[in-house]
């Protein structure tokens, strides 16, 4: 597959070298519609970035890479108990976490410090410390790539789950999110249940607040993740893998100590456990690494997409086969040759 002249390694928290066809920066619709109207023209496929925090470039794009910067945050509607929210696609997520928690606008305290964008959020239905983003969604907003038509999701169209959504399946590279809106709760609800949240809000003389869970997640997320803008990577490079329950009592069983979280369809294992059991917290490829501190990031250390998936494929295997269960890579990875 040929590139072209525009640089993406500043695009992406990986900082992988690759190249695209062409890029755009479109900051409202009509400038979005006349970036799409130029990509059929041109006869590109379109990839959608944001904040470049969970994709991978194995290798050069023939593609047109754009990015809907638009921002603005608008109170629809306030109705009681309960806010509903229209965030523009190119917000900073951390920033709206925060400003929700300052306006007390309850339920996204958990997810603080996750990087990336509004827009991209609901793509891989984001998660961390026992919350999930889809429930908070009332509606999303897009542009279809093929013709530049106004579609709305509803958070059932959207057909949530673990780390998935429709736009990373039958709307993969199919739309470009340019609006979310969102439904939070005036009374605070704190999720504290997930073991190492549970563990740092320990030993306090109050219940904790919504606040004191922003803080918790902030400091819990500074200490075991490795900050994007001083360490290429692209967060969990895995899903938790879940498997069913026969499974998860013989792997228990075999496996004092294996941390399993209970899941639809069985038991969810935790990857980053697995894959320092077979040895790789730490482990270098070319250039690429496993994240010394928790194993299931890779970072870059100036290498490039293939090495990193090639570390990927050991880790994969060397999981497979002494657990029996597969790895799924959980960014989006482009530019791998057919
Ligand atoms: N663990 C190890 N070794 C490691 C890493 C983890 O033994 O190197 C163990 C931990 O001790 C713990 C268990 O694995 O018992 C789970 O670890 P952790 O709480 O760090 O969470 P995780 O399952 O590894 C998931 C999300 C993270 C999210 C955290 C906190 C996925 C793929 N990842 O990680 O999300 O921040 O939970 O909720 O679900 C991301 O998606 O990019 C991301 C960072």
């Amino acid at each position: 597959m040929t590139g072209g002249a525009e640089d993406l390694s500043a695009l992406t928290t990986l900082r992988l070298p690759a190249t695209a066809r062409a890029r755009r920066d479109v900051a409202d619709l009509p400038a979005l519609r006349q970036a799409l109207a130029f990509a059929r023209t041109a006869g590109l496929p379109v990839i959608v970035l944001g904040e470049g925090s969970n994709v991978v470039f194995a290798g050069d794009v023939d593609a047109l890479v754009l990015r809907y910067t638009a921002t603005g945050r608008t109170v629809l509607a306030e109705d009681g108990d309960s806010v509903t929210l229209r965030v523009a696609a190119g917000e900073h997520w951390h920033t709206l976490v925060a400003w929700c928690l300052e306006r007390g606008y309850h339920g996204l305290e958990n997810l603080a410090l996750i990087p990336g964008t509004v827009g991209a959020a609901p793509i891989q239905n984001i998660g961390a410390y026992g919350v999930e983003l889809a429930p908070f969604v009332q509606a999303v907003h897009a542009v279809r790539i093929a013709d530049g038509e106004a579609l709305t999701l509803s958070r059932a169209d959207c057909a949530f789950g673990y780390r998935d959504s429709i736009f990373k399946g039958a709307l993969r590279d199919a739309v470009v999110i340019t609006a979310v809106d969102f439904r939070l709760q005036r009374t605070p609800a704190p999720v504290t249940d997930y073991p190492s949240l549970r563990d740092a809000l320990a030993g306090r003389a109050a219940a904790p607040g919504p606040r004191d869970v922003f803080d918790a997640v902030v400091a819990l997320r500074r200490a075991r993740l490795p900050d994007p803008a001083t360490t290429p990577n692209a967060g969990s490079f895995f899903k938790n893998p879940v498997v069913d329950t026969a499974t998860a009592d013989r792997l228990a069983d075999a496996y004092p100590g294996m941390p399993q979280f209970a899941a639809a369809g069985g038991r969810k294992l935790a990857a980053g456990w697995l894959i320092e059991q077979c040895g790789f917290r730490g482990a270098e490829g070319e250039g690429v690494a496993v994240h010394p501190g928790h194993a299931l990031v890779l970072i870059s250390r100036g290498g490039d997409g293939r090495a990193l998936l090639a570390l990927a494929q050991r880790i994969q295997d060397a999981v497979a086969d002494r657990f029996g269960c597969r790895l799924e890579i959980e960014p989006r990875v482009y530019g791998v040759a057919a």
